[in-house]
């Protein structure tokens, strides 16, 4: 059996779609205050929340989050809207058991407003892309990835809503598929 960490920091809709799914061990959030920590509330999921600010360093932030998943036994680290970059003290101890959710069709639109980014570029479609983490921003290797159409009377709005239920389909998808592999 493997044990799942989620790590958000805000709204948290795809903690949700994959918690309604499978037993999340703890959802972890950098903000105190993100919407993810009542989701978690209302779905029974073990939560906690530190800032990185509250610490002297990255490194000591990183080992505080490294001991919660050590004390877990987590062997799968799912990132969904975790906005900080994964830094050495992390990734040096769980680089291969950490994936992460981006709303575009990468290497298309990577960084932290690849929606609008596509929207503004007048691209046909742009989509879903779930990978390992890497010490890059958005560049480890593709896991899968899912193309979302932008049609014709589309607004901003119900394109990015089309990509988020996209998000929603697909991070479960592959969390069930990691879960059931051996290794
Ligand atoms: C998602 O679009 C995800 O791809 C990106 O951040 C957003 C998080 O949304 N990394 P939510 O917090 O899961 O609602």
């Amino acid at each position: 059996m493997k044990n799942i960490a989620v790590f958000a920091s805000g709204n948290g809709s795809n903690f949700q779609a994959i918690a309604e799914k499978f037993p999340v061990t703890f959802v972890f959030s950098d903000h105190r205050d993100a919407f993810v920590l009542d989701r978690a509330n209302q779905l029974n999921v073990k939560a906690f929340a530190f800032e990185l600010k509250e610490f002297a360093s990255k490194e000591a932030y990183e080992q505080a989050i490294v001991d919660l998943l050590d004390t877990h036994q987590i062997n799968l680290v799912v990132l969904a809207g975790y906005m900080k970059i994964i830094g050495k003290t992390l990734l040096s101890k769980y680089e291969g058991k950490i994936i992460n959710i981006h709303p575009s069709y990468l290497p298309e639109f990577p960084g932290a407003h690849s929606i609008k980014d596509a929207w503004d570029a007048g691209v046909t479609a742009s989509g879903v892309t779930i990978h390992w983490v890497d010490s890059g921003i958005d560049t480890g290797e593709i896991i899968t990835q899912e193309r979302v159409e932008r049609l014709e009377n589309d607004t901003i709005d119900s394109f990015e809503e089309r990509i988020h239920a996209c998000e929603h389909r697909l991070y479960p998808q592959v969390v069930d598929s990691l879960l059931k592999k051996e290794n």
